[in-house]
């Protein structure tokens, strides 16, 4: 068990977890994860956040590496959801830091969680430094990047930026560095996979801080979550994936998430999926049975259309399709194309229902839902199909500009 030097005397000491599977309780991480947390070594020992809950031991040993743990000065918290403060308590009782540092709002979190203690904790906000001898830690909030208490903290020293869950993605390697991962196909998607379940709604304010984050001199970004972006290339990589994942602007590409009961739905995505695809729009169906609902959304970074399909059951959406449009609803993609359809035996509900549940997330629905009653014959395909063109129209439209 290592520490890895990321810059001189400054190591990470995380914890890879090749098993994990659910994340936060709502997220797949189909390779497991990494939770990161970085000792720095100068006059002033200062450890930077620690790990999930249950790896302490980890956390404890790989700092025993470079130093007994008791020597920690400060510990910063730079966000206080457990998946980076789960192995606090124990850390503190470790090392007796002499200050515990949070954001503003962190404090909140903070006496949420380890109520009744009495630690050293100290509320920092933007532009505040905190000097180490040869280096400074600048705070700066990112409140709602992803939580209120959510900040990052810059060392000009080193040009490193520790951005805490910002710029992370779920991989477990042990490669430490971006660029010594042997799959870019899959780092990426594991950055979109993060930001499309995690970041999306606060897009706006992902806008709004990434040209903060551009003002610093950055040579290094070292996330609380996976692998860490060494070089001017990689920084600027990651910030510009970022921009274009907050700006949603439309991508000539589209899904369908469905369920079926007897196929006949399921008929009638394939009819959709042809009406998109002989229109100069490749589209991916996914079945809601077969994905879940955190790689559905993954697959919505890299579409500007999306339709969703449901037989009607008791009046309404199939229970699958209805959680998948409520997760999808929460995370508030915006600038989408939609459509809706689907199959029933009598009263027939669902498609409307659906329909209005997309254009409730704001998107441009350019035709009507498609209902078929019982099993879908020529005509139904035929109208199904027509849907899949009179999207791939409308959004090729907005492509276009
Ligand atoms: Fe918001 Fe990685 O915790």
């Amino acid at each position: 068990m290592q520490a890895v030097e990321i810059k001189k005397d400054i190591f990470w000491v995380g914890h890879v977890d090749f098993d994990h599977r659910d994340f936060h309780g709502y997220s797949r991480c189909p390779d497991g994860t990494t939770s990161n947390a970085y000792l720095i070594k100068d006059k002033k020992i200062v450890l930077a956040d620690t790990v999930m809950p249950g790896h302490a031991g980890t956390l404890l040993c790989r700092m025993a590496k470079v130093l007994p743990p008791e020597k920690v000065d400060y510990i910063i918290c730079n966000h206080m959801e457990l998946d980076h403060q789960g192995a606090l308590a124990e850390i503190i009782e470790r090392c007796k830091p002499e200050k515990i540092f949070v954001s503003q709002l962190g404090l909140k979190s903070m006496a949420g969680y380890f109520a009744g203690r009495n630690w050293p904790v100290e509320a920092v906000k933007s532009g505040d430094k905190l000097d180490l001898g040869s280096r400074t830690v600048i705070f700066q909030e990112t409140r709602m990047l992803h939580w209120p208490d959510s900040m990052v903290s810059y060392i000009p020293q080193e040009k490193l930026l520790l951005s805490n869950d910002i710029f992370g993605q779920n991989i477990a390697s042990t490669a430490r560095f971006v660029d010594d991962y042997d799959d870019q196909w899959e780092f990426s998607h594991r950055i979109k996979e993060y930001y499309y379940n995690i970041v999306l709604p606060y897009s706006a304010t992902v806008l709004k801080t990434l040209p903060i984050v551009e003002s610093l001199d950055i040579d290094m970004i070292a996330p609380d979550h996976g692998l860490i972006h060494r070089g001017q290339k990689a920084v600027k990589f990651i910030i510009d994936l970022y921009r274009e994942m907050a700006e949603q602007k439309p991508k000539q590409r589209a899904l369908i998430f469905y369920d079926t009961m007897w196929r006949s739905t399921e008929k009638m995505a394939y009819a959709v999926c042809s009406g998109l695809e002989e229109n100069g729009v490749p589209t991916r169906i996914m079945s809601v049975k077969h994905n879940h609902h955190s790689a559905i959304m993954t697959e919505l970074a890299d579409c500007g259309a999306v339709l969703a399909g449901s037989p009607t059951h008791n009046n309404g959406i199939l229970p699958l399709v209805a959680a998948q449009i409520n997760y999808m609803g929460g995370l508030r993609p915006q600038n989408r194309i939609g459509g809706a359809f689907g199959s029933c035996g009598w009263s027939g509900e669902s498609p409307k229902l659906l329909q209005k549940s997309l254009a409730d997330m704001s998107m441009e629905m350019p035709q009507d839902p498609v209902k078929c009653q019982w099993s879908p014959g020529k005509d139904a395909l035929k109208a199904c199909h027509q849907l899949g063109a009179s999207v791939a129209a409308t959004l090729k439209k907005r492509c276009a500009g």
